[in-house]
């Protein structure tokens, strides 16, 4: 053990060693963009059905991570997680219901630090998540230089506005639309898309430097989109998940309901049961056609953002930020929607941006129409294999922006100054050096309130909290464990395992064959039943893989 806690540490010293450069370099503006429910769906990911020219372009000039995980996948907790760069597990937002400067820590958010180093910082559509979690403001006036600005279509995102097959208006999933018709002829992305280019605008004479934030609201459900977008996904070609069935050995616990899905009156028409019947399979494809629709017109409005940086002379001193707050499933598993430590929950696009590569007197991101013109594949370009995660975000565009980068926190802490639970990601490996670092882990989490599938099992108050899912992802695996917990004293039980997930990447990318074994694991717990309470989760769970997998050599040479 003291190996693996050497390695660690020895790590952490090399990164914090190399920080102190970036207090000097020129600060730059930060147009931070992210998107909403948006997995990897992305040409630049790989994905072949996905049409996202604009973001491929960006992705073309930036560094893409390819393997960034989110810490927990739902809106409210990863957004604050993210904007804190503090997990769950300290900002104690596990739902919807709390603000973290008084329910956890005054801790200091991204926008925030920017702003205190002299930097105007401005909020557009979803940055942080609405309501409670911001407390009503979107943490303004402490993260923001104005208040926070809202589009006013929002407000019918949630109303009957969806023609369905009876030529009625109803509260539906797919909601394709034809935008002249729609209340003052316009959507939430777009009016966001006008008012961040009205602020960009705004700020072209100042001296000061700008942090704008750009939430897009897509493409979360409803599918609330422009129809003409349908039609770059032809229905008969779309195909299902490579992995449509609930696996024969998923944990109860571990299964999301897609309780969300399931209300919209579209959803409802289908009579599918409770919690495991599943979506008829041409609905199935619907889904993904309009998911993917919604990336594309997303994908629109960012290409519109970043054309505007260069006909405002702002493309040389701005640097750029793209990512989305969890992912989706698409029919994977059996399931939809986010809510569970599955890659496709958990990843995230995340592309970093930083001007001064390019070759002089090129337009540095000219718009792509993707209704008019053929998209061709982008090469990415530097294509960055690490397993990062989204609390890394904050140190990562504070050097990247010319910022010094906050101290890492003490290892279990409600510190309130200024530190990070991330880590600095902006350093490639050097020429030839592999990115498969076996001590990079990814870490996410998952509340449930009850063993089986619940109504409230996808997004439970905290009072209604009893297990928490814990989930390390590695290269090689991803582990899952589903412990007790208490919401009145935040405290997991490491001896209450509820179940436990163990997916080995190499056989097994989708994640459909859990291969956990509880008489196998009885053993490995009490192997580590012993250790301190202060060996945290992350470290614990890493020897528990590698007692269990040593097991399983052992049992497979006997064989
Ligand atoms: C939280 O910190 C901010 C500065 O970062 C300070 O202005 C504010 O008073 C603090 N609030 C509380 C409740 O401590
Ligand atoms: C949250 O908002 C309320 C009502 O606007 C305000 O009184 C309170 O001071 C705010 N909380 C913090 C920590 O700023
Ligand atoms: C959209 O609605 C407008 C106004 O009703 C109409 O003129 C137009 O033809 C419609 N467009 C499509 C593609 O249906
Ligand atoms: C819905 O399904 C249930 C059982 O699965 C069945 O009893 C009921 O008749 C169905 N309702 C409709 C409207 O199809
Ligand atoms: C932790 O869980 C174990 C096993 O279920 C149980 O025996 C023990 O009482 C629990 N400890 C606490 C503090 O709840
Ligand atoms: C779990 O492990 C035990 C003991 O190693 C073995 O007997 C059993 O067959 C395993 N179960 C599964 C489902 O692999």
């Amino acid at each position: 053990m003291g190996i693996f806690v050497l390695k660690w540490f020895f790590l952490l010293v090399l990164h914090a060693s190399t920080y102190p450069a970036a207090a000097r370099r020129e600060r730059k503006n930060v147009l931070f963009i992210m998107a909403d429910d948006l997995r990897t769906s992305l040409g630049c990911y790989g994905d072949p059905v996905a049409k996202s020219p604009n973001i491929d372009q960006l992705a073309s000039r930036g560094q893409v991570f390819l393997n960034a995980f989110a810490q927990q996948a739902v809106c409210g907790p990863s957004r604050v997680s993210m904007l804190t760069s503090r997990r769950p597990d300290t900002t104690r937002l596990y739902d919807f219901n709390s603000y973290w400067r008084v329910h956890s820590g005054n801790y200091t958010t991204l926008p925030q630090y920017f702003k205190s180093q002299g930097y105007f910082t401005m909020s557009v559509g979803k940055v942080f998540h609405p309501g409670i979690a911001s407390n009503n403001t979107d943490d303004y006036p402490y993260s923001w230089s104005i208040p926070a600005y809202h589009p006013p279509s929002f407000t019918y995102e949630k109303q009957k506005m969806c023609k369905g097959e009876d030529g009625k208006l109803h509260i539906n999933l797919l909601c394709a639309v034809n935008v002249t018709e729609q209340p003052g002829g316009t959507l939430p992305d777009l009016e966001s898309t006008e008012e961040a280019l009205r602020l960009l605008k705004s700020r072209v004479n100042d001296d000061d430097p700008f942090f704008l934030a750009v939430g897009f609201h897509k493409p979360h459900i409803p599918f609330r989109i422009p129809q003409e977008y349908l039609t770059l996904y032809p229905l008969d070609q779309m195909t299902l998940a490579s992995d449509p069935d609930i696996p024969e050995r998923l944990p109860t616990v571990a299964y999301n309901p897609w309780t969300d899905v399931r209300m919209r009156e579209d959803v409802q028409k289908l009579n599918i049961s409770f919690p495991y019947g599943s979506i008829p399979k041409d609905f199935q494809l619907r889904i993904r056609q309009h998911y993917y629709a919604a990336v594309s017109y997303m994908d629109a409005q960012v290409g519109r953002l970043l054309s505007a940086l260069e006909d405002l002379g702002l493309a040389d001193n701005t640097m750029v930020v793209f990512t989305s707050d969890h992912g989706w499933s698409l029919g994977e598993h059996g399931e939809w929607a986010k809510y569970s430590n599955f890659d496709v929950a958990t990843r995230v696009p995340l592309i970093f941006f930083v001007p001064g590569g390019n070759e002089a007197g090129t337009s540095t991101f000219p718009f792509i129409d993707v209704l008019r013109e053929s998209v061709h594949s982008i090469k990415s370009g530097k294509v960055r294999s690490r397993l990062v995660e989204l609390v890394d975000v904050f140190p990562t565009v504070s050097y990247l922006a010319g910022l010094k980068v906050p101290v890492q926190c003490p290892d279990i802490s409600f510190q309130v100054e200024l530190c990070t639970e991330g880590e600095n990601r902006a350093y490639a490996a050097p020429q030839g050096q592999s990115e498969r670092t076996p001590e990079d882990v990814a870490f996410s989490q998952y509340p449930r309130p009850a063993d089986t599938p619940q109504e409230n099992s996808d997004l439970p108050d905290l009072k209604d909290i009893k297990i928490m899912g814990y989930s390390l992802r590695t290269w090689d695996y991803r582990y899952t464990l589903w412990l007790g917990f208490n919401p009145k004293t935040f405290q997991v039980n490491v001896s209450d395992v509820h179940a436990g997930e163990l997916y080995m990447s190499a056989d097994d990318p989708g994640q459909d064959k859990n291969i956990f074994n509880n008489s196998d694991y009885s053993e490995i717990m009490r192997k580590t039943a012993s250790l301190p309470q202060t060996v945290g989760l992350q470290m614990r769970m890493k020897l528990q893989f590698h007692y269990l997998t040593a097991g399983m050599k052992t049992s497979r040479g006997k064989a």
